[in-house]
């Protein structure tokens, strides 16, 4: 006899996708958090085998077809598929396997190897240190970084000692930039400046899209020695090396160097406690001129503090991994640091970017 549990919650599929705090959250949005790093495998393992890729260029394909492209066992496709298809990156149709629509859509555009690199920096960087995330909050410091090997004092100093890491980093870093600096871009009338500071420019990503869409500015990249030749290297591979140089130093410990009528942190005070930033942003003030900017370019939360998001769930990385303090700030958190360091809150100028990334960016002027 076949006992039917029929609209009962638990004959239920977890077809509804993750929870968006739109709605009140049910049973099966508390499964997707529970299940939550289990969706994440499958997505991963779905992006390092290139099941998305086989599908975009042979949508249709059966399951034993995709097992023998993916060189899986039976047992091994079952599950991968079983998981693809359950949270909705496939749909199956017939016996048939189809990409759902917005990853059809993401493949054809360049972002997709950018969403890639933030997987994989989700995978090889964010996910072993985060396992510390309760004890970080509990200590109020990155407990996590005592899972990446190295004696450097923040992710950022251990990053050369694990060369892979690095890489994964570094990828995700210029591709996380990427898909938001477009905006930046085309927001930052940047015709009264000419000399721009890029404070922790990483692989000067930011500074090479804004110079290439600003041919008359010239900018400098504050940038720790055991990162300044990956930055160098990058700047020569864009043919910038004249109009853009490294300047080796510690943000916190040296003073900024002055000639600079704008001053950029880019994805930078996500990373440092709210009294670090002002530190951070009265520096700026001190060593620009009168008239002179700020920009802050990052990931906000929102000032009620319910989100976007992903603004939330990035934040755990920030509490358990790189340096003591962090998060994925509320705009207002950084203007008070900005009042704090002397800017005048007349002239602050909020700038929220669309996208699926919570980017935006504030501009303060001396
Ligand atoms: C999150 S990454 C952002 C990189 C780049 N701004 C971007 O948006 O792609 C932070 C960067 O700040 C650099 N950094 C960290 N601490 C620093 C310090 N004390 N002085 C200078 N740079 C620092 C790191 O090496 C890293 O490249």
């Amino acid at each position: 006899m076949t006992i039917s549990l029929e609209n009962t919650s638990a004959a239920q599929n977890l077809v509804g996708g993750p929870p968006t705090g739109k709605a009140p959250l049910d049973m099966d949005g508390l499964a997707w958090i529970l299940f939550g790093a289990s969706a994440f495998q499958y997505l991963n393992a779905a992006c390092e085998l290139n099941l998305f890729e086989l599908l975009q260029d042979k949508p249709g394909l059966t399951k034993p077809q995709i097992g023998a492209e993916l060189g899986l066992a039976d047992r091994a496709n079952d599950i991968l598929l079983l998981g693809a298809t359950a949270t909705g990156m496939l749909t199956v149709e017939d016996g048939r396997y189809q990409l759902a629509t917005v990853l059809a859509d993401l493949l054809k555009t360049d972002d997709w190897q950018r969403f890639k690199d933030t997987v994989g920096f989700e995978q090889y960087v964010c996910y072993e240190g985060q396992m510390d995330f309760t004890e970080s909050l509990r200590a109020n410091s990155n407990v996590g970084l005592r899972r990446v090997r190295g004696s450097g004092r923040d992710l950022y100093h251990r990053l050369h000692e694990n060369p892979q890491m690095e890489q994964a980093f570094y990828k995700y870093m210029r591709s996380w930039s990427e898909l938001a600096n477009q905006h930046l871009v085309e927001v930052l009338d940047l015709s009264g400046t000419s000399k721009l500071l890029d404070c922790g420019g990483g692989d000067a990503v930011n500074s090479i899209a804004l110079a290439q869409a600003n041919p008359h500015i010239e900018a400098g990249i504050l940038e720790i020695p055991p990162t300044a030749p990956l930055t160098e290297k990058k700047i020569a591979e864009a043919g910038l090396s004249d109009r853009i140089t490294v300047k080796p130093g510690d943000m916190h410990a040296d003073e900024f160097p002055t000639g600079y009528d704008t001053v950029m942190f880019a994805h930078q005070l996500v990373i440092w406690t709210p009294e670090e930033n002002t530190a951070l942003l009265r520096k700026a003030y001190n060593a620009l001129p009168e008239g002179g900017r700020v920009i802050i370019f990052n990931s906000m939360s929102n000032d009620e503090g319910d989100g976007p998001v992903v603004a939330a769930l990035d934040s755990v990385y920030f509490a358990a991994l790189p340096a003591e303090g962090g998060m994925i700030y509320p705009w207002a958190t950084y203007e008070e640091s900005l009042t704090k360091a002397g800017f005048d809150p007349a002239s602050f100028e909020r700038i929220d970017f669309p996208g699926w990334t919570p980017h935006g960016v504030i501009i303060a002027t001396k």
